[in-house]
């Protein structure tokens, strides 16, 4: 299979705290990976480190389409197309939906000037196709800070999108999240997929990563404990594996089960 990312034993210490321990981690071209652990199992620390937030500990290597990426660095991800959505912290409430769409990457006009009718009609553009808000009472001019956790969702996931990024992170996006405004949010996931692009999502409800997935990993204590494309098992017996793992730490029933 094509690798769009591949970590090769990475593991990631702080002080005493062995947040991930020899993890070997990939994401295949236009796959989107379900990434499940209890608190503290180190996906967000993962996550970090694919961003290049964190330095992984020596000996971890990172390969982005088959090359090795050293010293990663937070800007160097964004340039080759990683984007992670955060819920809470994804955009800024004071500032009109088109500003939020562009922000940091605003047009120009030919004139080296900002280009508002530009981004504008580009915003009405996406609103009216990938973030599907059909609501009269939302324009490009509406201020996000209005907008609910799963508008705020779809409009995070829309830029990443418009700006062509790769491999799109969510990292528990449908905490606080409404029944609809989940829904809403898994759509977009799939809208992920439609366009080509791959997603790792992190969720702890089980419910809401198997259907919109193609592979499962389940991370436990720092470890890869699993790892599951979706036709292989049924959601029954994901479950019934996610508690072995929670029980014993294994995933297999290896006659270790207690
Ligand atoms: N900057 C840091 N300094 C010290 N310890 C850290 C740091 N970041 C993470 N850890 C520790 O590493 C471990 C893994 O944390 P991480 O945030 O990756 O877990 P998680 O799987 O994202 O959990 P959750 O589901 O609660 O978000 C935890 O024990 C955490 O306390
Ligand atoms: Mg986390």
């Amino acid at each position: 299979m094509d690798h769009l990312l591949q970590l090769k034993n990475v593991s990631k210490t702080f002080g005493e705290v062995t947040a991930l321990h020899h993890v070997n981690f990939e994401v295949g071209s236009n796959e989107i990976v379900g990434l499940l652990g209890d608190n503290g199992a180190g996906k967000s620390t993962l996550v970090k480190i694919i961003t290049g937030y964190h330095p992984p500990d020596s000996g971890g290597e990172i390969y982005w389409k088959s090359k090795k990426m050293d010293n990663l660095s937070v800007p160097m991800a964004r340039d080759m197309g990683i984007e992670v959505v955060y819920q809470e912290r994804a955009l800024a409430d004071q500032q009109s939906l088109w500003r939020n769409i562009f922000m940091g990457r605003e047009l120009s006009n030919r004139w080296g000037l900002l280009d508002i009718g530009g981004m504008t009609r580009e915003t009405q553009k996406l609103m009216n196709t990938a973030m599907g808000f059909t609501s009269s009472a939302v324009s490009p001019e509406s201020s996000v800070g209005t907008f609910s956790g799963g508008e705020r969702q779809g409009v995070a996931i829309t830029r990443a999108l418009y700006f062509e990024a790769e491999l799109i992170i969510l990292d528990e996006p449908t905490m606080g999240l409404s029944l609809t405004e989940t829904k809403k949010c898994l759509e977009f996931v799939d809208g992920i997929k439609a366009a080509g692009k791959s997603c790792i999502f992190i969720d702890h409800n089980i419910f809401h990563v198997y259907p919109v997935v193609d592979r499962i990993v389940v991370l436990d204590r720092g470890t890869i404990a699993g790892m599951y494309m979706k036709n292989e098992l049924s959601m029954d017996e994901l479950l019934e594996r996610l508690y072995r793992v929670a029980r014993t730490g294994n995933l297999e029933d290896n006659g270790k089960a207690a």
